[in-house]
């Protein structure tokens, strides 16, 4: 598959088969993820992947903790969003809720809890930076997750990002044992997606490149 396909085929998926991933595809995976660029080649990424029983118990404690504090999605901003940012994630939604509903779920309740158990798939990663570093190395961090999505994608697998789960950060240092001074910036869903799933079938717009993209000539 060449890289303008995965990026094109790429998309958030939230419903899993019960089909293993081998950890021969993981290694492969993680060999691109850590092919991303970086500054200084400081390459801040770090990566735990979690699976089998370990990946029952952090989605247990995962899931009581949310019960518990109910943390939703949103973009963690100080102040509300400007309109242009909330039509984008509306739109999203929008695309999502009839595909919820198919499935007789309640939206909220099937992003949040649905994200809390990594969707169900069969491996869960966390994504973690050394405190340390200032936020303009979280980009490159970000670079290699894409690298990882796209990697994933080109080999039949699925991913889907979860950033709510980073609210429980400390609750996930605490199972999976990762010291103080690291940060749990994400979490990815990893494994083969369920074709079947409403939830896997619909797609996100974008905007056009007009709305991004600016010349000075
Ligand atoms: C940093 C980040 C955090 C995200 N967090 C979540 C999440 O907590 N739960 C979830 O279901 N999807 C999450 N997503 C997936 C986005 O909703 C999704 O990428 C977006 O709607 C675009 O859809 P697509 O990935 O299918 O192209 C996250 C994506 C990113 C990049």
């Amino acid at each position: 598959m060449d890289v303008f396909s995965a990026m094109k085929d790429r998309r958030s998926a939230r419903a899993y088969l019960d089909k293993p991933v081998s950890r021969a595809e993981i290694e492969e995976i993680f060999h691109y993820a850590g092919m991303a660029p970086s500054a200084i080649n400081l390459q801040p990424w770090e990566y735990i992947i979690v699976y089998g029983t370990e990946k029952d118990r952090l989605v247990r404690r995962l899931k009581r903790v949310h019960a518990e504090r109910k943390i939703s999605c949103g973009p963690g901003t100080a102040s509300p969003l400007p309109e242009i940012f909330r039509n984008r994630s509306r739109r999203a939604s929008q695309a999502m809720r009839p595909k919820v509903s198919e499935l007789g779920l309640e939206f909220n309740q099937f992003v949040e809890e649905g994200s809390c158990s990594f969707y169900g798939a069969p491996v869960a990663i966390i994504v973690s930076i050394d405190r340390l570093f200032p936020k303009l190395r979280y980009l490159d961090v970000g670079l290699s997750v894409s690298y990882l999505l796209l990697a994933a994608q080109a080999k039949g697998l699925a991913t889907c990002p979860i950033g709510l789960i980073s609210s429980y950060g400390d609750e996930i240092a605490e199972v999976i044992d990762i010291s103080e001074d690291k940060e749990i910036v994400l979490g990815i869903a990893l494994g083969y997606a369920d074709p079947e799933s409403p939830v896997n079938n619909f797609k996100t717009d974008r905007e056009s490149p007009d709305e991004i993209r600016f010349w000075y000539e």
